[in-house]
């Protein structure tokens, strides 16, 4: 079978679209780089904000067009992911052209449900929204041929409940896979090409898997276990959530040399009262303390944040907490978003909605600070070394770009160099969208 797939969310979005493509290669399937090629293809939606659902109705307007001009039967088109989750009859009932629905964790049956619809033609749509993450990683991935840089989710779902969240809804309950299944799995990529690998789940630091001898493992013990993977040069780990950040995670900090020294700690707000509102279980003040006590245990370490401005009720005040905040902790990278509400989460149901012009404002505002703070952390490498995972070729003879340890995009010129190598770059120029540099003999 010939499918294509396309990913509108997070990483854990894309792995999951990685997952969909191991299986249908396992079955003897190709991946093609066109829908018109395919004979299935698979929107894996996501649903943090709005705008990215009407996106996929778009979408699945023209597929219908294509399916139209093919036998129906012969184009199979499945809606995936946490939008499908959702609304999977709001999807059949304007879309009743599409052949299945599968939630984020009845993804591993998407070559199975691929190829009985293709066999039993013209049967009524098939939808799979439990939410039990259990079954999804009952078949081991089969890596083959993987990119240096590769994602590998270790817990699933979300047990938080932030006031304006919907990925509770979407994705379920935490569930985290065992070490061994991860270490395994890590083993595997590595196998296949991958030198970095990024750990997936929406609350990492609340990682509880069984761990190799028996009992419950966390994220200080994996991360430890997987510093021993063989060729495996560098790990990361998103998404953290402030409030289970502990020493041990800042010692694993200290000690492991392949963890880079960058950190995603989302912060959402400064303000206390909407951190309150937002349910998110942390002060201002005790962000910092945990910002200090990273620094404390690993001096070089940078941060990226995300950021929510026009939360319900969020006051000009409240704002200004934001922008202090920002401008203590210094971050090397950050996103920002306008809140949108999410039909079913407690802050949807908010009196005090901040109109849109307000958080168009204060969106640029912030923006415009987070921007000024990431040139000044890059400029601040012009004349000093960085050690840069060499990615792929760049757009000159002799040219690589690659990732520094803090996910900055640095290009260099250079014979002696192959891509999935870490070389020492020293920075000469700050260019706009990545770093440049040399590598000194
Ligand atoms: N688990 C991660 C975040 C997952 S969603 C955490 O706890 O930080 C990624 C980001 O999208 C969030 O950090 C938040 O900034 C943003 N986001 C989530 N829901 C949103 C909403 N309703 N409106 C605007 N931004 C939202
Ligand atoms: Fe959403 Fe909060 Fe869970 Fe992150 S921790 S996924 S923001 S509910
Ligand atoms: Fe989107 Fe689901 Fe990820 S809602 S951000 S794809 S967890």
């Amino acid at each position: 079978m010939r499918f294509f797939i396309k990913s509108y969310g997070c990483q854990m979005n894309s792995y999951d679209s990685q997952r969909m493509s191991d299986a249908f290669i396992a079955a003897g399937g190709e991946a093609v780089s066109k829908p018109e090629e395919a004979d299935v293809v698979v929107l894996n939606t996501c649903s943090i904000r709005d705008k990215v659902d009407e996106k996929v109705f778009s979408d699945l307007g023209r597929l219908k067009i294509i399916k139209d001009e093919k036998s129906p039967n012969d184009f199979i088109i499945i809606v995936a992911g946490c939008m499908a989750q959702l609304r999977s009859k709001d999807i059949l009932k304007r879309a009743p052209y599409v052949d299945a629905i599968l939630g984020p964790q009845n993804i591993g049956q998407i070559s199975e449900v691929a190829t009985d619809i293709a066999k039993n033609k013209a049967l009524d749509a098939i939808v799979s929204i439990s939410s039990d993450a259990r079954e999804k990683f009952l078949q081991p991935a089969s890596a083959s041929n993987r990119s240096v840089s590769e994602f590998l989710t270790i817990q699933e779902g979300c047990d938080n409940f932030c006031a304006y969240c919907i990925v509770p809804y979407t994705r379920g309950r935490e569930f985290s896979r065992s070490v061994a299944d991860i270490v395994a799995e890590a083993k595997n990529l590595v196998a296949a090409g991958a030198k970095e690998i990024t750990l997936l789940g929406q609350n990492v630091n609340s990682y509880r898997g069984e761990g190799l001898n028996g009992g419950k493992s966390n994220l200080a013990n994996l991360l430890y276990e997987l510093a021993n993977v063989a060729g495996l040069k560098r790990l990361r780990y998103l998404t953290s959530n402030p409030k289970d950040v502990n020493e041990r995670i800042a010692e694993a900090h200290r000690d492991i040399e392949i963890l880079a020294p960058f950190l995603h700690l989302p912060a959402q707000s400064g303000s206390d009262g909407i951190l309150k509102k937002m349910n998110r279980k942390y002060s201002n003040s005790e962000y910092l303390e945990k910002i200090e006590m990273l620094r404390e245990h690993r001096p070089d370490i940078a941060f990226s944040s995300d950021f929510i401005v026009g939360f319900p009720g969020e006051t000009d005040e409240d704002f200004q907490q934001t922008l202090k905040l920002a401008e203590k902790v210094r971050y090397a990278q950050a996103y920002s978003f306008k809140y949108s509400p999410r039909p079913g989460t407690p802050a949807a149901r908010m009196d005090d909605q901040i109109s849109e012009s307000v958080k168009s404002e204060r969106l640029r505002i912030l923006q415009d600070l987070l921007n000024n703070q990431q040139t000044e952390f890059n400029e601040n490498f012009v004349g000093r070394s960085l050690k840069v995972l060499l990615v792929k070729s760049g757009k000159h003879k002799n040219q690589l770009t690659g990732r520094s340890e803090y996910s900055q995009a640095v290009s260099v010129c250079a014979n002696n160099i192959s891509i999935g190598d870490i070389a020492e770059v020293k920075i000469t120029e700050n260019a706009s969208h990545s770093l440049i540099g040399v590598i000194e003999p």
